[in-house]
């Protein structure tokens, strides 16, 4: 089997809440489709270890929120490579509630789909949850943020829980030539690339690693800077 033909294949990036009586989540998901029109329902692939898999289960609701293109990469590892078992993800997220009463995520944001839980496919490490879709709203025109464009433009990986997840994954930024050497976080795989820069983060492309203030921590999981080591 060549693995690089999984590679090839497309998604968006979304964060699906959950949640219900004063506890809610959200975590950051590729795996979401549209399974059927008429009625709408899609349907969700999460690990069984996510918080959010256990906040589903409880209260058979969730909400997709459909990131934007500019979503900056501390806000997806908040919610991508940090677990609401340990951090409250919610508390300083700008949401509304809707019909199904999960926060729908208004930061990053471009469109929301409100979800019952119809079936659920047990799929070893992960569950399939498949539901009705109650409510959904277009809540901006920014462009939609593609996994492709997470990957080989923002440089972004994924978690051993994503169903996607690639031992050492190639990023654009592991195969580009920079001036100097790149850096990669020993906790979640990001790599600092001198050409790029980290503009979100107000570090300017053409700054070299050694360059960039102690104070500055990993863009997508919050790493500080000693948890870097050359690639
Ligand atoms: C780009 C990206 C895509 C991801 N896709 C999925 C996914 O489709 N399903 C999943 O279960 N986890 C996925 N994850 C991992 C979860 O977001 C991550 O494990 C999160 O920390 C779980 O949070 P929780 O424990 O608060 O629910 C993805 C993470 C990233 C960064």
């Amino acid at each position: 089997m060549n693995r690089a033909a999984l590679y090839k294949i497309s998604y968006g990036l979304y964060i699906v809440t959950s949640g219900q009586d004063g506890k809610f989540n959200g975590q950051i998901a590729n795996s979401m489709f549209q399974v059927t029109s008429n009625p709408g329902s899609v349907a969700i692939s999460i690990n069984k270890e996510n918080f959010t898999h256990e906040l589903i289960k409880l209260s058979r609701k969730f909400v997709v929120s459909i990131l934007v293109q500019s979503a900056p990469m501390n806000f997806i590892g908040l919610f991508g490579f940090k677990s609401g078992r340990d951090v409250n993800k919610m508390q300083n997220i700008k949401t509304k509630t809707g019909t199904t009463k999960v926060p729908i995520v208004l930061e990053n944001t471009v469109a929301y789909i409100e979800v019952e839980l119809e079936k659920e496919l047990d799929c070893g490490t992960h569950t399939i949850f498949v539901g009705n879709i109650v409510d959904g709203d277009v809540i901006g025109n920014e462009e939609p943020m593609t996994y492709a464009y997470y990957q080989h433009v923002k440089g972004g990986k994924s978690p051993k829980t994503a169903p996607t997840y690639v031992k050492d994954e190639p990023t654009a930024a592991s195969v580009q030539t920079a001036p100097g050497p790149r850096y990669v976080c020993s906790v979640c795989g990001y790599v600092y690339d001198p050409v790029k820069g980290d503009p979100d983060s107000g570090i300017v492309p053409g700054t070299r690693f050694e360059d960039i203030p102690d104070s500055w921590t990993c863009p997508v999981c919050g790493a500080d800077k000693s948890k870097f080591e050359l690639a």
